[in-house]
C-alpha cells in the first residue's frame, strides 16, 4: 500500500497502525510518513517529549555550587543548575519579568541576571530582586520564581520531565537490574569526551538503528563487526510493558579500546558476574537515550529531535571516575588511555549517521510502502509500538 493514499491519522492509517502492532514477525514498519510528517513529529512533541523523562546530561556537568548550563527540550529553553544545597534542578530559561531567556550557553554563577531589566534569580530559581519595580500593585515577588522542571539523577544521568504529573523516574527503569547491571556501575563514570552531530534524519531512525543488530555486519563490516559480531547479541525480548529494551552482546571482557581488549583494570564486580551478562549491555530507555557499557567503560547516546527531519546525536564516552579526573588533571598516562577509547567513536557514528541519511532519503519516496522486521530487529519493533500507541492512536 502506497503511504501517500494512508495518512497516519485517518481510519485507513488505524488500519496501518493495526498491522505495526502485530507480533513482530508478522508486524509492518512504521509508514514512511511517520519519518517525515509535521503533523506527526508534533504529535511526538506533545505525546512523548514533553511527557517524558529525557536525560539531558551528567552529573559531572555540574559538579560544584552555582555551575549550570542551559538545553531545550521539545522547543523549552531550559537551565539546569547545582545550588547551594548541592540538589540539581532544572527550570525554565523565560524571564518572569517580559519573557527574555535568563542565560546562556554554560558557566559557573552565584545567582542568574536576566540581561533584559535585570532581574535576579537565585540558583534555586527563586525571584530575588525585580530593579526599580517599586509602585507596581499587587506583585507578589515570591510568586515568580522561575518555572522549575522536574529533574532527577539517576546512576549520574540528569534526567528532565515538563510534565509536572510526571512519576518519579527511577521505578521506571528498576526492573532492569534482572541483568545485573550494577556490575557495570553506571553511577560510577564519568564523561571524558562528547561528540555531537546535526544528521538529516527522523530521530526514530537513529533510535531504531541503536537497538537492532541486523545491520552490524553491513554498516560496521570493518569497525564493529569483528569485535562484536552480530549473531552475538541476545535481544531480551521477555519484558513486554517496559518503557525501555535491553540487549546484551555475549562477549566477556570486551572493551571499546582500539584492539578491543581493556587498558584498565577490570572491576572486582566481574569477578561473580553470570556469564549471560557479561560482555556489551545496551540499555535503550524510551524516548531517545542509549547506555552502551562494558567492564571498563561507558558510552551513552542522546538523541534530540530538532525537527521532522532533523536530529542533533550526541555520544559521551564515560570512563571509571579515576581514571576521568586524572585525565581532567591532565595526567599523561590517562590521558593516553581516554584519547584511545573515545577515538573508536567517530568512525562508527560516522557509519550510523550517514545510514540514517541514506534511510531518510529513501522514506521521502511517495510510492514507498511499510516495510518487515526479523528477529534481530525486535526492539526496534517494541519501541516503534510504543512510540505508536503513546503518539498515535
Ligand atoms: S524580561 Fe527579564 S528582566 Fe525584563
Ligand atoms: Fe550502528
Amino acid at each position: 500500500m502506497a503511504n501517500t493514499a494512508t495518512p497516519l491519522f485517518s481510519p485507513e492509517g488505524a488500519a496501518v497502525l493495526a498491522n505495526v502492532m502485530k507480533p513482530a514477525l508478522q508486524a509492518s514498519t512504521l509508514p514512511a510518513e511517520a519519518y517525515w510528517s509535521p503533523a506527526v513529529y508534533e504529535r511526538e512533541m506533545e505525546r512523548i517529549f514533553r511527557k517524558e523523562w529525557i536525560c539531558v546530561g551528567r552529573r559531572e556537568d555540574v559538579p560544584n555550587t552555582g555551575d549550570y548550563f542551559t538545553t531545550t527540550l521539545a522547543g523549552e529553553p531550559l537551565i539546569v543548575a547545582r545550588d547551594e544545597s548541592g540538589e540539581i534542578g532544572a527550570f525554565l530559561n523565560v524571564c518572569r519579568h517580559r519573557g527574555c531567556e535568563v542565560v546562556q550557553g554554560a558557566g559557573n554563577a552565584e545567582r542568574f541576571r536576566c540581561p533584559y531589566h535585570g532581574w535576579l534569580y537565585g540558583l534555586n530559581g527563586e525571584l530575588k530582586t525585580t530593579p526599580n519595580f517599586a509602585g507596581v500593585e499587587n506583585f507578589d515577588k515570591s510568586k515568580h520564581a522561575l518555572h522549575a522542571v522536574k529533574a532527577e539523577v539517576w546512576e549520574g544521568f540528569i534526567f528532565v520531565n515538563l510534565d509536572r504529573d510526571a512519576e518519579p523516574f527511577a521505578p521506571r527503569v528498576s526492573e532492569m537490574s534482572r541483568w545485573q547491571f550494577e556490575k557495570y556501575g553506571f553511577g560510577d563514570k564519568e564523561v571524558t569526551h562528547s561528540f555531537s552531530y546535526d544528521i538529516a534524519a527522523n530521530w526514530k531512525t537513529y533510535v531504531e538503528n541503536g537497538m537492532e543488530e541486523y545491520h552490524t555486519p553491513w554498516v560496521h563490516a570493518e569497525t564493529l563487526q569483528p569485535f562484536m559480531p552480530m549473531l552475538g547479541w541476545k535481544e531480551l525480548t521477555d519484558v513486554s510493558d517496559q518503557p525501555w529494551t535491553v540487549m546484551i552482546g555475549q562477549f566477556p571482557g570486551i572493551s571499546m579500546s582500539p584492539t578491543g581488549k581493556s587498558l584498565l583494570p577490570i572491576p572486582d564486580s566481574f569477578k561473580d558476574i553470570d556469564p549471560q551478562f557479561d560482555g556489551m549491555p545496551i540499555a535503550n530507555i524510551f524516548p531517545n537515550f542509549l547506555i552502551v557499557a562494558t567492564p571498563d567503560s561507558m558510552s551513552y547516546i542522546m538523541v534530540e529531535p530538532t525537527g521532522p527531519e532533523t536530529t542533533r546525536v550526541t555520544i559521551r564516552m564515560c570512563l571509571p571516575k579515576e581514571v576521568a579526573a586524572a585525565f581532567r588533571a591532565g595526567d599523561p598516562e590517562a590521558t593516553k588511555i581516554a584519547e584511545a577509547y573515545a577515538e573508536t567513536i567517530p568512525p562508527f557514528m560516522a557509519e550510523d549517521n550517514m545510514t540514517a541519511e541514506a534511510q531518510q532519503r529513501g522514506l521521502r519516496s511517495k510510492l514507498a510502502s511499510s516495510g518487515r522486521y526479523c528477529k534481530y530487529e525486535q526492539l526496534a519493533w517494541r519501541f516503534v509500538n510504543w512510540v505508536a500507541r503513546k503518539a498515535y492512536i
